[in-house]
């Protein structure tokens, strides 16, 4: 029997923080301690609401095969919500939907991007991106990010010198997973500009646009001449915690979105059938169990920050979105002699049982990178662990300090 798999699996990548969650499972197995930060999942439950209108679904029977594009109903609430949003006007041949967002992204490479194309993508970024430009084909051309006072900023030189006339996509995440960094209106305007100038296709990757803790999210679809050459991604995964459903969305032009229900049809068919109805409600029912989300993922955010804000050499700013914190703990890792970011998570948790990702599951460091950066999720801990788990933290590394005193 041959053993030997497809060669083109060596191109592809995985998501890295699956690659903690076992770790940390084995860790937790011996009968340790942890306190969950490493992954993007939510530990509070999806709204009654919606599970109500799921369940009824399911009774009702809605348990067959449905339209590979998504059930009319949805389409038509997904384009009337996004549309409003975004400030565009959208109709039901413009969204398809999805078994959560991720599958977005790579119907977006294979629609779009030929074999030798270059794609612009954060890095750091979500790890899938660079996992399907690279396994369908594409160069990877990762753009990277300056520190601000108040966040990061794109860095525009390393992306015009990337840039050239194999360039064909530009993978673009506002609010921004692992930095919770947001563009401000000048680096909207400046990458509206440049994917116009060069004549790109742009993902406009949304799964965190309605995590906002005050004013209003704005899209990059909404810029003039933006609107027929973006895709965006969309989930119900974050906003409503309904990770496990798998439901989501591609918002983008008509022509374009039949390729991606194509795709669909080759790759899964439809989505689940019932779960759609669970996002019409979603949409457009009671929304007191997301507002309740986010009054709980801030008390998260206010609680962690706070404590991470007053540790010893910890630097960080505080998102106004998503669910991260992206502190630079550059002298913590000095401090413990740590020889690489695997070894200062190893270390960390062993120590203290805080479980985080560092800068690393998020794409390759650029070689001039001297700052070491970790992720805190919080949409996984309560505030009572939150607290708990960073007087731990800021313990042992004050007791590490003082070893080192002379
Ligand atoms: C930036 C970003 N895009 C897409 C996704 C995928 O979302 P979903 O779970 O709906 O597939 C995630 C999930 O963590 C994300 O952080």
């Amino acid at each position: 029997m041959k053993t030997d798999f497809a060669s083109r699996l060596t191109k592809l990548g995985t998501e890295t923080a699956f690659a903690v969650s076992q770790h940390v499972a084995e860790f937790e197995a011996e009968g340790n301690k942890v306190y969950p930060f490493h992954l993007g999942d939510i530990n509070i439950p999806t709204p009654e609401n919606i599970m109500e209108a799921a369940n009824r679904a399911l009774q009702d029977g809605k348990t067959g095969y449905n339209p590979s594009v998504g059930i009319p109903q949805l389409r038509d609430v997904l384009a009337e919500k996004i549309g409003n949003e975004r400030d565009i006007s959208l109709s039901r041949e413009n969204v398809v939907v999805q078994p959560g967002g991720k599958p977005v992204i790579s119907k977006f490479i294979q629609a779009l991007m030929n074999p030798g194309d270059g794609v612009l993508y954060p890095n750091p970024g979500y790890p899938i991106y660079e996992s399907q430009i690279e396994f369908h084909g594409g160069i990877p051309l990762p753009y990277d990010y300056i520190p601000k006072p108040n966040g990061f900023s794109i860095n525009r030189d390393r992306v015009e010198e990337m840039i050239d006339t194999n360039t064909r996509l530009f993978i673009y995440n506002n609010y921004q997973n692992p930095m919770g960094g947001e563009s401000d209106l000048d680096e909207m305007d400046w990458i509206a500009d440049l994917v116009q100038r060069h004549d790109l296709w742009l993902l406009s990757d949304e799964a965190y646009f309605n995590i906002q803790y005050s004013g209003k999210p704005k899209s990059i679809v909404s810029l003039p001449g933006m609107q027929e050459r973006t895709v965006i991604l969309y989930t119900f995964s974050k906003t409503y915690a309904m990770t496990g459903w798998r439901l989501g969305a591609a918002i983008g032009p008509a022509n374009l979105m039949k390729i991606f229900a194509k795709l669909g049809v080759n790759d899964e068919s439809c989505t689940n059938h019932f779960i759609q109805y669970g996002g019409v409600e979603a949409l457009t029912g009671n929304q007191e169990g997301s507002q309740s989300i986010l009054a709980e993922l801030k008390k998260r955010r206010d609680s962690l920050y706070g404590k991470l804000n007053e540790m010893e050499g910890v630097s960080l700013y505080i998102p106004n979105s998503t669910f991260y914190l992206f502190p630079d703990v550059t002298d913590l890792y000095h401090q413990i002699e740590a020889k690489s970011y695997e070894d200062f998570r190893s270390i960390v948790l062993r120590e203290t049982g805080v479980s985080f990702c560092t800068r690393e599951h998020f794409g390759t460091p650029q070689p001039n990178e001297d700052r070491k950066y970790i992720r805190f999720a919080y949409s996984g801990i309560s505030v009572p662990e939150i607290e708990e788990s960073m007087a731990i933290f800021q313990e042992y590394f004050e007791r590490q300090h003082a070893l080192t005193l002379p």
